[in-house]
């Protein structure tokens, strides 16, 4: 019975006990976001779980976050408050199908999105996060031929902007996919002149709208040197947390869903984590992440293909 413990004093206790770090993505609760030592982008997050010295990584995010950590950092505990946080992106590319995509095309290369599983992973040659997608995608020679999946939005964004055809595996994003045009549209009839800062896993009739287009630590930059002082921001809502610390007097406004509000962007995965399981998993140390040894070495070589090429 978790009832009159005060769970952050806990959550700080266990930390220190366990030398455990807590690793938080910007669409975790509030209150999660502001007890973890560190909040970034997938691809921070990633480079965090590698550099850390602690014994015991609480992985705030969703299971391929929780797996890359696992990866990157196999000798260390990793956590998961919920081993039930997925991602719409992972479920819609299963490793057989995935599999089979990639013997239809021997003479593609597959760059892959973070948002997969270690099997996916494992299946390709480089990761991208939204971050880094651009730079390592500059780095593929020309002429080579490329499968880019799970997301069709983040593969149909990149090959509009660099002119780089790719086979795109049909993923997407329940989250993003839920932004309503029409909505948007009459939002920024009522905030004339507010920019729109969008995540690449947006539909392009979403993107279309964008003053800017980039991962959530891209979005943060934007919203810390946008001109005016409102902006429109048209990715997982809990991200507005950061901006309303970083700069208390702008004005922050969730892109809607088609009922006219931005709840029904809410991540439902991201949403499992909460303070209580949390501390039960620093407590207990599980639900813990653990990768078969094989699996977890041919999915090493495509993450640290991106660490190379994205530094
Ligand atoms: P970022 O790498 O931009 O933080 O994106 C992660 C994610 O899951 C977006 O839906
Ligand atoms: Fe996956 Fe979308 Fe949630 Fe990100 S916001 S974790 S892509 S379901």
């Amino acid at each position: 019975d978790l009832q009159g413990l005060d769970l952050r004093a806990e959550i700080d206790r266990l930390r220190k006990e366990r030398n455990a770090v807590i690793l938080a993505h910007y669409y975790q609760k509030p209150e999660i976001q502001d007890l973890a030592d560190f909040v970034g982008d997938s691809l921070d997050l990633s480079r965090k779980a590698q550099a850390t010295d602690a014994d015991v990584i609480a992985f705030c995010g969703v299971r391929f976050m929780a797996e890359t950590a696992k990866i990157l950092s196999p000798e260390k505990i990793v956590v998961l408050p919920d081993m039930d946080a997925g991602c719409s992106l992972e479920d819609s590319c299963p490793p057989e199908q995935f599999a089979a995509f990639r013997a239809a095309h021997p003479d593609h290369i597959a760059l892959t999105y973070i948002n997969c599983s270690t099997e996916v992973k494992a299946l390709s040659d480089v990761i991208v996060t939204s971050s880094s997608a651009e730079k390592i995608l500059s780095q593929i020679p020309a002429g080579q031929k490329i499968i880019f999946g799970p997301d069709k939005n983040l593969g149909g964004y990149l090959a509009r902007k660099t002119g780089r055809e790719m086979l795109l595996w049909p993923g997407v994003c329940i989250v993003h996919e839920a932004f309503s045009e029409t909505e948007l549209l009459k939002l920024q009839i009522e905030h004339p002149g507010a920019p729109v800062a969008a995540h690449p896993e947006c539909p392009p009739y979403i993107l279309d709208h964008a003053d800017y287009v980039g991962s959530t630590s891209g979005i943060l930059a934007f919203a810390d040197t946008m001109p005016g002082d409102t902006l429109i921001v048209a990715t997982e809502p809990h991200i507005i947390h950061q901006m309303q610390k970083a700069a208390p007097l702008k004005t922050f406004i969730g892109a809607p869903g088609a009922d006219g509000n931005c709840n029904c962007n809410i991540c439902p995965y991201m949403a499992l984590n909460t303070l209580e399981k949390l501390y039960l998993a620093l407590r207990d140390l599980t639900p813990r992440v653990e990768i078969e040894e094989g699996l977890r070495l041919q999915a090493k070589k495509s993450l640290d293909a991106m660490l190379a090429m994205a530094s």
